[in-house]
């Protein structure tokens, strides 16, 4: 963990990983050094053991990140627009199946790129000035990182379809309302929301938040009988491990149960 980034900045509190966008001059607009380095960053988290849930921001509180940086669009071929697209679809791809908790706390504006990054995550808490948004189509674009995939599986077809085809920025309590995200508070307080709700997971029980992870990000990808064999395949599995047994004792002892991830 000891890399330096261009444009990330990397935290840590006990078993909280932060990692912080930082390309301020450019709303934390992702270029593909951005796209790289969080890549790499999340690889990092995944497999270093002492890391337990993971927080993702942007720096100050005027963007989460403005999305791609279009700066690069000119040069773009179509070919190399669906290179792009698959780049970062991937990127994002590797929150939604990283094995630990990811939060992303939403300081700013949080459009395109920006939101999609936020859709991959397991829980968005945003400040109370963040505007959230999908504006591709004003460009005369769709979204490509996934935006028409993961925000119609969150808030549903009719939202979706408003938000993206009309490509209108929402304010943080209509996202509250609508279920896009999980907590609205005031940006003096959001480091903290997230960073207790990040510590919460990080005691929790590893093996069985990765197995409901799971459960829940690809059972419903399926027919709901294969779900249910998914589900119940992983509930057999958790019963393989120690924190099965420490909860259990500790539920019976009335104390805080002491999970290891064994
Ligand atoms: N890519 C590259 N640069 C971006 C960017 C993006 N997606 N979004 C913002 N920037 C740059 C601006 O060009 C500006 O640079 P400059 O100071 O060199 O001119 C800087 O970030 C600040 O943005 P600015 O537009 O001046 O701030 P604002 O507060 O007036 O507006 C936004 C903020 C987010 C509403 C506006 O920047 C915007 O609409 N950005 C594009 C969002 C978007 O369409 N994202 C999806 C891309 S597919």
């Amino acid at each position: 963990m000891s890399k330096s980034y261009e444009t990330i900045k990397v935290e840590r509190d006990q078993n909280v990983l932060w990692i912080i966008l930082n390309r301020p001059q450019r709303l934390n607009a992702f270029n593909d050094v951005l796209l790289e380095e969080l890549a790499d960053m999340l690889e990092t988290a995944e497999g270093d053991p002492s890391v337990k849930s993971v927080v993702i921001t942007g720096d100050g509180d005027r963007a989460f990140s403005a999305g791609a940086d279009v700066t690069m669009f000119p040069k773009l071929t179509p070919v190399k627009a669906e290179e792009g697209a698959r780049i970062g679809q991937k990127t994002f791809g590797r929150i939604e199946s990283m094995s630990k908790p990811v939060i992303a706390a939403i300081n700013g504006y949080a459009l395109g790129g920006g939101l999609e990054l936020a859709l991959a995550c397991d829980f968005r808490v945003a400040a109370e000035h963040a505007e959230l948004g999908l504006p591709e189509i004003s460009l005369g674009l769709i979204s490509g990182w996934a935006g028409t995939q993961r925000l119609v599986r969150i808030v549903g077809l009719a939202k979706a379809k408003e938000m993206i085809m009309f490509g209108n920025r929402i304010k943080a309590d209509e996202a509250l309302r609508i279920g896009l995200v999980h907590k609205v508070v005031h940006y003096d307080k959001l480091r903290q929301e997230a960073g207790e709700m990040a510590k919460k997971l990080s005691e929790g029980p590893p093996i069985a938040l990765k197995y409901a992870k799971y459960a829940l990000n690809y059972g419903s990808q399926f027919p709901l009988e294969i779900g249910l064999r998914l589900e119940a395949g992983l509930f057999g599995l958790a019963f393989s491990s120690e924190d099965v047994k420490e909860g259990l004792e500790a539920l019976m002892s009335r104390r805080k149960a002491e999970f290891k991830g064994k």
